[in-house]
């Protein structure tokens, strides 16, 4: 079973690919900076809470100087700073996120795997990029599970992307996303984010894992939209999405949803 490349294998894979600077993460959680760097971001998820309004959405940056729950504190102390540091950026947005869905004071603490434990009664779910961060929440009312994924859009290897990430059920997918989206630098970028979502709101509820050609999309490329053909796990579950891109920035939602109530649905 192919094992899916990190961000940070993916430096390796595909050098300079990642060359945006990030945001400085001692830099102030407010003020222009944070404006700036967040700007597209907020566009991007404002069009996407658009198409879903039940879905509350918010954005960050990372920092090593705001505060968060001393439990949520607790599951970064073995991090590097950076990685802290969007660690917490990822708490302020799901906080943001999980506030506008209603918790009055939410604390999303992670397992042992990174997995992140949203509050009874909401799901949610937290994607960083450069420095960035994203983040989506609802209740369970909503949907049983949601996954987001942020990414960059790059100029990098599309052939070896591709091999990693499509199956030759996808390429037709592929190949509409190419002509609908023609200043989109790597379309397999963009099934990547959608794929990374689909996986996030499914293993939240199934713990099943698996890779990127153990589960097939579908797309529709002229709504920006998706749905998950094939994923291990669950058969009571749909599992549909949206993407938006705006300044390169890439945000794919996924929403996993119980068809019937079953015994294996939750
Ligand atoms: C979980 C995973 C998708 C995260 O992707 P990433 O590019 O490393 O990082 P992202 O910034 O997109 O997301 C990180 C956040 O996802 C969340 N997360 C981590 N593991 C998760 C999981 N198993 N399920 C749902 N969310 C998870 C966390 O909130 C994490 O941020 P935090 O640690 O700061 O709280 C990735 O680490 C992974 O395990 N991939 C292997 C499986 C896979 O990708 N299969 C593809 C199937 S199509």
């Amino acid at each position: 079973m192919k094992r899916r490349p990190t961000n940070g294998q993916l430096e390796g894979i595909y050098p300079g690919a990642y060359k945006m600077p990030k945001v400085d993460s001692h830099a102030a959680d407010g003020g222009e900076l944070a404006d700036a760097a967040l700007a597209p971001l907020r566009t991007a998820l404002a069009e996407l809470r658009e198409r879903s309004p039940a879905v509350c959405m918010a954005a960050a940056l990372g920092s090593l100087r705001s505060n968060v729950d001393p439990s949520e504190e607790a599951c970064a102390t073995h991090m590097t700073p950076l990685r802290r540091a969007e660690f917490i950026g990822g708490r302020l947005a799901i906080r943001q996120a999980l506030q506008d869905a209603g918790h009055a004071a939410p604390v999303v603490v992670a397992d042992g795997q990174g997995v992140p434990l949203f509050p009874e009664g909401y799901v949610g779910s937290i994607a960083h990029k450069h420095g960035r961060a994203v983040a989506i929440a609802a209740k369970t009312t909503t949907a049983d599970g949601l996954g987001i994924d942020l990414e960059f859009d790059e100029n990098c290897d599309e052939e070896s992307l591709v091999a990693e990430i499509i199956t030759e059920v996808e390429r037709p997918g592929l190949a509409a996303i190419r002509a609908a989206e023609p200043t989109v630098l790597s379309p397999a970028t963009l099934v990547l984010a959608a794929k990374e979502s689909v996986y996030k709101a499914v293993f939240q509820i199934t713990r099943t894992k698996f890779d990127f050609d153990d589960a097939e999309l579908t797309f529709r490329a002229d709504s920006r939209s998706f749905w998950a053909a094939r994923f291990p796990g669950d058969k009571y579950l749909a599992v549909r999405g949206e993407y938006e891109i705006v300044d390169r920035w890439i945000i794919a939602i996924a929403y996993a949803v119980s068809e019937e109530r079953g015994p294996a649905s939750k």
